[in-house]
């Protein structure tokens, strides 16, 4: 083990309630020698006292900034806006290499201050995996929403739980109606969680990936309840669902879950809508008749802090305890020079190798 120095912030987004390491899994690395600061949090869901107890520093929140020079800042979501120059290794989601906003105002900070970002959407196995993902209770919760909505029980504003909770919720009562539900992007991890909830409500879906969209058979997908869009697009195809299917009156189809939020973009495949709904106010109606309801939420996975941190962590773990220049840090690393050049922002002097 390199002598690493980890240090886990505290996240500047108030509702964001998880973490990319878990106590347990803080341990292991301390264990294998790490140092491990963790910084206070009001909200984090687990508190810094077990982080202690497993052998880390604790530190006041956002200390990062006066981190020691070799520290590795690993957070999960964005960063404060200050400071303007970012001079450490950073591990959190960046949201920065696909010209999406704000994209090279952080790039900028990083070469403004000699630092890189190691972003973890792009921390990937040999084969171009991703090593941790937060999928599988994305797709829990979009389908498990979808299903409260289908059955009138689902509450407003929507607030973070525990999984036990909402299975419990998700179980059939005596009354409810059948209903068929259609999974499209079964085969991944966030439809696998789809899947686990529908079975836990006593729906079992029809499951769909790429063989079964290739020549869609879109009446045969209007025809189902419900559906739960857990597709990752990576190159465009026909639609799922387009305005016109939304006035044909032979459509069964109610609630649309779209787990994937790719709204904007090129890859979208339900053109339908043009904004996300919010925990504030989950459900659009799309249209009136026949009715059709949207749930289209960007950050499932914060609504099941506890399982989807430990999760996360177990994922991330040993990819920490193999920190170094190279494997799938170092193409982490690759990919940020290259998201600048892309941008066209100049090569500074980077301090880190
Ligand atoms: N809403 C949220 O809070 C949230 C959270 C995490 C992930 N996501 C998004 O959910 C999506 C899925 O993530 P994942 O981790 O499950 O990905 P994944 O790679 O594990 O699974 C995606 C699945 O989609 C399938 N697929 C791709 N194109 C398809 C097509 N045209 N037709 C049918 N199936 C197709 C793939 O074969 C794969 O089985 C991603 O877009 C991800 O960004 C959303």
């Amino acid at each position: 083990m390199t002598e690493l120095h980890l240090w886990l912030r505290h996240e500047a987004r108030t509702t964001e309630r998880r973490t990319p390491l878990v106590p347990s899994d803080a341990r292991r690395l301390v264990d294998a020698g790490v140092t491990l600061t963790v910084e206070q949090s009001p909200q984090r869901i687990f508190p810094a006292e077990e982080y202690e107890a497993a052998g880390c520093r604790t530190a006041p929140a956002g200390s990062w900034v006066t981190a020691p020079a070799d520290a590795v800042v690993l957070g999960l979501k964005e960063l404060p806006d200050e400071p303007a120059e970012l001079r450490h290794r950073h591990i959190f989601f960046g949201h920065a290499y696909k010209r999406q906003p704000g994209a090279a105002g952080l790039l900028r900070r990083f070469a403004a201050g000699g630092g890189t970002l190691l972003d973890l959407e792009y921390l990937v196995d040999d084969g171009g995996r991703r090593l941790a993902a937060f999928g599988y209770w994305a797709g829990y919760l979009g389908a498990a929403l979808a299903v409260l909505q289908h059955r009138g029980r689902l509450d407003a504003p929507l607030t973070p739980t525990a999984h036990e909770e909402l299975e419990e919720r998700l179980r059939p009562v005596a009354g409810d109606e059948a209903f068929t539900a259609l999974v499209i992007g079964a085969l991944g991890r966030s439809g696998r969680g789809a899947r686990v909830a529908l079975h836990t409500a006593g729906v079992e879906p029809t499951c769909w990936d790429l063989d079964e969209t290739r020549n869609l058979d879109r009446p045969a997908l209007l025809a189902h309840d419900l559906l739960v869009n857990c597709v990752l697009a990576t190159t465009p195809v026909p639609p799922f669902v387009r305005e016109a299917d939304l006035d044909e009156p032979a459509r069964r189809l109610r609630t649309l879950s779209d787990v994937t939020c790719d709204v904007g973009s090129p890859l979208n495949v339900l053109p339908v809508y043009d904004r996300t709904t919010e925990w504030t106010d989950p459900v659009r109606r799309l249209h009136k008749e026949p009715p059709l309801d949207l749930i289209a939420i960007d950050n499932l996975p914060s609504l099941l802090p506890r399982e989807s941190s430990v999760d996360f962590s177990a994922s991330l773990l040993p990819p920490l305890l193999d920190f170094s220049t190279g494997g799938a840090w170092g193409r982490c690393r690759d990919r940020f020079h290259q998201a600048r050049r892309e941008l066209g922002i100049e090569e500074g002097e980077s301090r880190h190798v």
